[in-house]
């Protein structure tokens, strides 16, 4: 199926999310968040350093630790056959059979976060073998040959150790990795801010195209709003744990909203010209951005 014949189908819906660090002080860190998200939508997640995004996208993958604290809001995953799966409801053992499969994650640095002493073949086919444990040997090596294929990486290098490759095919790696069993929802935190931006620019731009091609929804999280309108089908804006703004990336950059976007925007002098768009292809997401945001 198409991303676009699919596109009006929703993935996620997280409502009043509100995450507490419970320490002396108690932070609330996301503050009655609401979204959906929908199948094969880039949603890009934008606001300054501090403002909440990890914490939220910690707490959809149901990562956050203590004192990191759900004191709020519910997280549903609408799943391929049209069940509904409360995420917030999940025992251990569940959760760890859907993470990864339906929803995975690109931590911020996580090029860093490759197991030094095994090759990069060993902890791809590692994720095959724990979820798909009834796959063959051969299909293992088959499939992880294809998810490094698909992000640009030659399959030649699944002998090579985290240390024999740069930071970009690290991080395409952890791109692969979290694709390889197909799930429905990626968030990507920060994926690509350690790199240069010619890397960065590549490694976006070949997200957009698989995302066109599997129809995956992708929660894109950066502080780099100016980047987030070229690749995003709509743009969430927070201000100190708080969606302020939810809309499309074309009205975001026409007609923003809230007083901060205005000023985010306005702190990118690069924009002041026309909105570049040659990453995007866009989808119509069919969610009505109002209620989205109600
Ligand atoms: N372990 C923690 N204990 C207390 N406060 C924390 C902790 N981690 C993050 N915070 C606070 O939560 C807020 C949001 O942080 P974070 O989600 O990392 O923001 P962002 O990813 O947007 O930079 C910040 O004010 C931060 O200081
Ligand atoms: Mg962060």
């Amino acid at each position: 199926m198409s991303a676009v014949t699919e596109a009006r189908r929703p993935v996620l819906t997280i409502e009043d999310l509100t995450v507490v660090y419970e320490v002396e002080e108690p932070v609330t860190a996301v503050r009655n968040a609401s979204f959906q998200l929908a199948a094969g939508e880039i949603l890009g997640l934008a606001g300054e350093s501090g403002c909440g995004k990890t914490t939220l996208a910690y707490a959809v993958n149901r990562l956050h630790k203590p004192p990191a604290r759900i004191a709020n809001g519910s997280i549903v995953f609408h799943d391929r056959g049209g069940e509904d799966i409360d995420l917030l409801a999940l025992d251990d053992e569940k959760l760890r059979a859907f993470r990864w499969s339906e929803l995975s994650m690109v931590f911020q640095g996580a090029m860093n976060a490759l197991n030094p002493v095994t090759s990069v073949r060993a902890q791809l086919e590692d994720v095959l073998q724990e979820h798909r444990p009834k796959m063959s040997k051969h299909e293992r090596r088959e499939r992880a040959a294809d998810v490094m294929r698909r992000v640009g990486v030659d399959p030649s290098r699944l002998t090579s150790y985290p240390h024999e490759l740069s930071g970009g095919m690290r991080q395409r790696v952890m791109i692969a990795m979290a694709m390889i069993l197909e799930p429905q929802v990626m968030i990507m935190d920060e994926p690509t801010t350690a790199l240069d931006v010619v890397v960065q620019r590549d490694i976006l731009r070949e997200i957009v195209r698989l995302r066109d091609e599997l129809g995956f929804a992708v929660i894109f999280i950066t502080h780099d709003l100016p980047l987030l309108l070229e690749i995003s089908d709509r743009i969430a804006v927070m201000l100190r744990g708080e969606i302020v703004e939810l809309s499309s990336a074309d009205e975001m950059y026409r007609n923003p909203q809230h007083e901060y976007t205005r000023k985010l925007l306005a702190s990118f002098p690069s924009l002041s010209g026309s909105r570049g768009s040659f990453i995007r292809t866009g989808i119509d997401t069919g969610i009505d951005t109002e209620e989205a945001r109600a």
